[in-house]
């Protein structure tokens, strides 16, 4: 079942250029020369799949970024990142991703999607759970801070379209992004301390929350892999320029053969 985006967002800036439409069915951002715009849950979450569909900004989108992200709060705070790069009409857009561990990033990777996700409403999910996979190498995981989930759209034309050279053409504007089925059914909200998946009926780490407990089988470890083949651009893990004194643990995990 899908959420009302009334009862769980707050839009948080843009002056009125991020709406809710269709009774709570629908949320568009946008983004002209003078701001861009953006929303946050009311909710926190402390281990959560969250899915969204979204339809991004169609044309010429170059030099604008739509971004849709978990974030804690604080300097030293973890964020799970998805970043979609606009280009002119007909060039791909990509999908920039990141984590923040306690502060700290650097783990970007690039990717062309497989599909125009202008065309139609796409969706995407992050799943966050406490395996800590990655974790056992020796490198931070985002465990212990609440996150909630951010989403805007704004101007980046500084980086973000042929890293930089193609700026934003203002005669197209506004630019609009639209959003529906915001689905939390498998977040754990976290509120005065507690989680929701802290009852009794559902203890937290019940093997009933099966995405809680979900990892990589073999079958979407291959799925990952073919994406990776076919469509990934940038990986910190091949960059020695961004990793003089070697490349961070998590960067020797063995992958499939
Ligand atoms: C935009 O299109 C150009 C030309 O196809 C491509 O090199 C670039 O990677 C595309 N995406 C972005 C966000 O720059």
């Amino acid at each position: 079942m899908a959420s009302n985006f009334y009862k769980d967002i707050d839009i948080i800036w843009g002056d009125g250029r991020a709406k809710i439409l269709n009774n709570g069915e629908l949320l568009s951002v946008s983004l002209d020369k003078i701001s861009g715009s953006g929303f946050q849950s009311k909710n926190e979450y402390l281990y959560a799949k969250i899915d969204m569909q979204i339809k991004l900004v169609p044309g010429n989108s170059a030099g604008t970024v739509t971004a849709f992200y978990l974030s804690s709060k604080g300097e030293y705070h973890d964020e799970i990142d998805f970043e979609f790069l606009g280009n002119l009409s007909g060039d791909p857009y990509i999908l920039h991703t990141n984590v923040f561990c306690q502060g700290k990033s650097k783990r970007e990777q690039q990717f062309y999607l497989w599909f125009d996700p202008t065309a139609d409403f796409h969706t995407y999910s992050i799943l966050w759970n406490p395996l800590r996979i990655v974790e056992a190498f020796g490198v931070p995981f985002p465990k212990y801070q609440p996150m909630r989930l951010f989403s805007s759209l704004w101007n980046a034309d500084n980086w973000a379209t042929r890293g930089g050279l193609v700026k934003i053409d203002w005669s197209k504007a506004p630019f609009t992004a639209y959003y529906r089925n915001f689905n939390t059914n498998n977040a754990c909200v976290w509120s005065h301390g507690t989680s929701s998946c802290d009852s009794n009926s559902q203890p937290f780490f019940s093997n009933t929350k099966e995405w809680m407990w979900a990892k990589f089988d073999y079958s979407s470890q291959y799925k990952l892999k073919r994406v990776q083949d076919k469509y990934m651009i940038y990986n910190y893990c091949t960059d020695p320029k961004r990793f003089p004194q070697g490349f961070p643990p998590e960067c020797y995990l063995t992958h499939l053969p």
